[in-house]
């Protein structure tokens, strides 16, 4: 069974095509970064518009590079939520008018459980069950997963996201958008134990995160060095910063691997390309006998293969894919935790439906 996946919830539009017996065929993206990069963050308005540009040229792409066909597309899966609501509804609108247009059913996923599952499409993939590290631009959580579908939320942020909070950082050092990577290549010629910044929540007996103090140590800091603020200062702070972040993610994940009685942690989002962050979670797993799983570098990131391979995990777990329905169920907030699990969890399926159904937007074709 072959399916096209479809990411369109932020800043990349991702396309991929999965063969549930041969593997990733092909996969293609393009990144916002260059069209929001003067604004310092994602514009939500001009990402969706993006979207609706590069779909079908990205669409054509994968099917080029599978050597595939329109009609050899068996099922179209896209990304439901969370994520932007417009940007979404471009991908959303799309998947149900290719669907339509080919006869063929649709799934909806969601984008963490992508960012979840896609350490599965490396080579040497992880078995179930494992604990996983969540940490992205939008999301930081640390989740037990049982098997595909079946995840339980251990702990997440307060406030800031990992990522979220390498780009408000990187913003007060003066670094272009997205800051995560260019804070990251800066911190490597910082000095360690120049500045002592906090790591919020290390010590809070839980699995939930925050991130928004130590941003703002970050601020308070700038203000002060104010004119003086050199490149020495700079690499050092942002040092202490990527050093915090890793060292708070590093202790709470051993300590959720410890608590659900589990040796595999798999890492999953945009931070999870952090060099520092894989060299210090990789440290702490052999001295505790335990393996780190990570995606390939450019599935770190949002990206189709994600959307594609987890939706046809989904369907080999028993999830079936549905008629489309020509109006799209978007949900820009939608837990991890509230996903239907597959067969046999008829009560959650149900909510989720009911759920769907609310958040209903009909749209018009004019869209496309
Ligand atoms: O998973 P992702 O592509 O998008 C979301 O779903 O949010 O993650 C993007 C986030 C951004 O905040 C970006 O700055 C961060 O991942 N990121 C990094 C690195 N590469 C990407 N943060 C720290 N170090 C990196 N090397
Ligand atoms: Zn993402």
């Amino acid at each position: 069974m072959r399916v096209l996946g479809i990411e369109s919830s932020c800043d990349e539009t991702g396309l991929a095509l999965y063969d549930t017996e041969r593997g990733l065929l092909a996969h293609a993206l393009h990144s916002q970064i260059a069209l929001h990069a003067e604004y310092g963050g994602v514009v939500p308005e001009l990402a969706s518009r993006d979207h609706i540009r590069r779909l079908i040229p990205l669409m054509r792409e994968v099917l080029r590079r599978a050597d595939c066909v329109l009609q050899d597309i068996d099922v179209v899966a896209y990304t439901q939520g969370p994520g932007l609501a417009g940007a979404l509804l471009v991908g959303a609108a799309f998947a149900e008018g290719l669907a339509i247009s080919l006869e063929k059913p649709v799934l909806p996923v969601h984008h963490l459980e992508g960012h979840l599952l896609s350490p599965l499409l490396a080579v040497g993939a992880p078995e179930f069950p494992f604990v996983a590290l969540l940490v992205s631009g939008g999301h930081t959580q640390l989740m037990a997963v049982a098997g595909v579908g079946r995840y339980e939320r251990l702990g997440e942020t307060q406030d800031d996201a990992a990522g979220e909070a390498f780009d408000k950082t990187a913003k007060l050092l003066g670094l272009p958008y997205p800051g995560g990577p260019a804070l990251s290549r800066l911190a490597r010629s910082g000095r360690p134990g120049v500045f002592d910044l906090p790591c919020p929540m290390l010590d809070s007996g839980d699995f939930n995160f925050s991130f928004a103090g130590l941003k703002t140590a970050v601020s308070t800091r700038v203000r002060k060095e104010g004119a003086r603020a050199d490149a020495r200062f700079r690499t050092d702070i942002a040092h202490a910063f990527q050093e915090a972040v890793v060292k708070v993610l590093t202790q709470k994940s051993f300590a959720a691997l410890r608590h659900a009685g589990m040796r595999r942690l798999v890492v999953a989002g945009g931070v999870g390309a952090n060099e520092r962050l894989r060299q210090s979670l990789d440290a702490a797993a052999q001295e505790r006998g335990c393996r780190v799983y990570y995606p390939t570098l450019e599935f770190c990131t949002d990206n189709g293969a994600m959307i594609a391979f987890a939706a046809a995990l989904r369907l080999q777990s028993g999830v079936e894919a549905a008629r489309p329905a020509g109006v799209f169920a978007i949900k820009p907030r939608w837990p991890l935790d509230d996903l239907p699990c597959g067969v046999g969890d008829e009560k959650n399926i149900t909510k989720t439906v009911d759920s769907a159904d609310k958040a209903r937007h009909n749209l018009s074709s004019s869209l496309l």
